[in-house]
């Protein structure tokens, strides 16, 4: 059967990585967290002090961006490929409050788009890839055979990253989950480069009131509808 190359998109804590990951490993196909690899730049920029507070120093991170080498390896346990950089494992510590904060102000930067978007390309460059984050469909892979923009609502996906914090045991407070939920879907449809906005050829998927089931059954027959004319 022909390989393509599918892209999801849409607002962040929508689940796009669970169907994404599921879809992939039904597949066998590849499965990109492009959202992972900004988280990683920033994690990068904490660690190496670009950050006072929430203040970034653009020239200071841009000075580093040769250094900071992003990979995946695929964790049989959770099914998903984990983040490492410069070859350390960072997979739980890239998805703490601290970078979530951060993240939005280091993914509006062109030379760190310009970076990740050119490393996502060359993941997908064999197709057989599905990739999740916020300019797949648009930017990365306009050509994309298939394409989703996923939406739920703001209060939905603030309580599915609070439910996820919970149960890794790491301290969370719901209002402060919707409020950095509600402040990053602003500065993702806002920013100058690559705003978040869905493809004019994706289809849009709102799944607040979806089972991950009925979701991924939805998703393979879109596949199939792809793969079968
Ligand atoms: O999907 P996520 O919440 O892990 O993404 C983290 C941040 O990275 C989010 O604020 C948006 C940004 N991002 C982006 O700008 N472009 C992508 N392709 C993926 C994520």
């Amino acid at each position: 059967m022909k390989k393509i190359t599918i892209a999801i998109d849409g607002f962040s804590s929508c689940g796009k990585s669970t169907m994404a990951k599921d879809l992939a490993k039904k597949l066998g196909y590849v499965y990109v967290d492009s959202g992972a690899m900004y988280r990683a730049v920033t994690l990068y920029a904490m660690e190496h002090g670009c950050f006072d507070g929430l203040q970034l120093n653009v020239e200071k991170l841009r000075n580093m961006m040769q250094d900071i080498h992003i990979s995946f390896q695929f964790n049989p346990e959770t099914g998903k490929p984990d983040t490492y950089l410069n070859n350390k494992h960072v997979e739980s510590q890239i998805r703490n409050m601290e970078v979530s904060e951060r993240v939005s102000i280091v993914a509006a930067l062109d030379f760190v788009r310009a970076e990740m978007v050119a490393q996502q390309q060359a993941f997908g460059k064999e197709k057989g890839v599905v990739m999740d984050g916020r300019d797949i469909g648009t930017t990365v892979f306009p050509d994309a055979e298939l394409k989703i923009f996923l939406t739920a609502s703001p209060e939905i996906r603030a309580q599915r990253r609070y439910d996820e914090l919970k149960a890794k045991g790491q301290e969370a407070s719901f209002d402060e989950i919707l409020a950095n939920v509600k402040e990053r879907d602003y500065i993702d449809q806002h920013r100058e480069v690559s705003p978040l906005v869905q493809a004019e050829d994706a289809i849009l998927l709102d799944n607040s009131n979806l089972t991950i089931e009925e979701q991924n059954e939805w998703l393979m027959e879109e596949y199939l509808k792809r793969v079968e004319d």
